[in-house]
């Protein structure tokens, strides 16, 4: 059974669409994460969650070398035509363990807006820990629990599953919401350290397409970027 919450067939193309040049994906979200990746020319990346491509692409113009996998083949057939056969680019359902890669395989991983989809998520981080090197870096960003909490109401430490119109278009995705305290805490337990965190805000080429986007987006917190080491 491919895993739900994947992004399959028309969902898929919307958010291969949508990350090409969405004020939160392309501007906000991305420039951040790569920035806290640093220099990563002739490390061993692995991309998880890898949608259509976009971080696997900016990795390997870096110099890495990058292994992608996601649950939907809709998203790894654009990552393929993203990329060609520069990467490994694998269909695995993150609920399950990581066989395909040995312990300490990596340098660094990415796990961009992903780990609030997964159900398993002490499992994942568990894995993460297991193949990367020790004192590999894992990059994660996910939803801002803040904006979340304005979003959907409720109490802010709710850990409700939520849908979330992507975009505000006609397809919504589905995921975990959850205080700072249970993202942060649950990376520690499975073995990683804080080295940084961001509230990340668009970069200024935002500005130039779309004024409004970047003054509500410099106001209102959107994502939430750490780099975590692996203890
Ligand atoms: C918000 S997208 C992020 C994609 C990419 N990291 C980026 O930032 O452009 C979330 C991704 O997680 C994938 N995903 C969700 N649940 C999954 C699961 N259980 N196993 C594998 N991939 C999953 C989706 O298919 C989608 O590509």
């Amino acid at each position: 059974m491919p895993p739900e919450t994947a992004y399959h067939d028309a969902l898929g193309h919307h958010f291969a669409r949508h990350a090409d040049v969405s004020p939160y994906n392309a501007y906000t979200d991305r420039p951040a994460m790569l920035e806290l990746a640093g220099e990563v020319s002739g490390l061993r990346i692995l991309d998880v969650g890898c949608g259509a491509g976009h971080y696997a692409a900016e990795l390997l113009t870096r110099g890495a070398d990058v292994v992608a996998v996601d649950g939907s083949s809709t998203l790894l057939d654009h990552a393929r035509t993203r990329v060609g056969e520069q990467a490994t680019l694998l269909l695995h359902d993150l609920e399950k363990p990581l066989d395909f890669a040995a312990d300490a395989s990596f340098d660094g991983v990415v796990c961009a807006l992903v780990l609030h989809h997964v159900t398993r998520r002490a499992q994942l981080l568990t894995e993460l820990r297991r193949v990367l090197r020790p004192g590999g870096w894992l990059l994660m960003s996910t939803t801002h629990p803040a904006a979340d909490w304005q979003h959907f109401g409720g109490s802010y430490f709710a850990e409700d599953w939520v849908d979330l119109s992507l975009g505000g278009g006609p397809h919504s995705i589905r995921f975990q919401r959850m205080p700072l305290e249970t993202f942060l805490g649950e990376a520690m337990s499975a073995g990683f350290t804080l080295e940084r965190l961001v509230e990340p805000r668009p970069v200024p080429a935002l500005r130039e397409i779309d004024e409004p986007a970047y003054d509500r987006l410099h106001q209102k917190p959107s994502f939430l970027t750490v780099r975590l080491r692996r203890l």
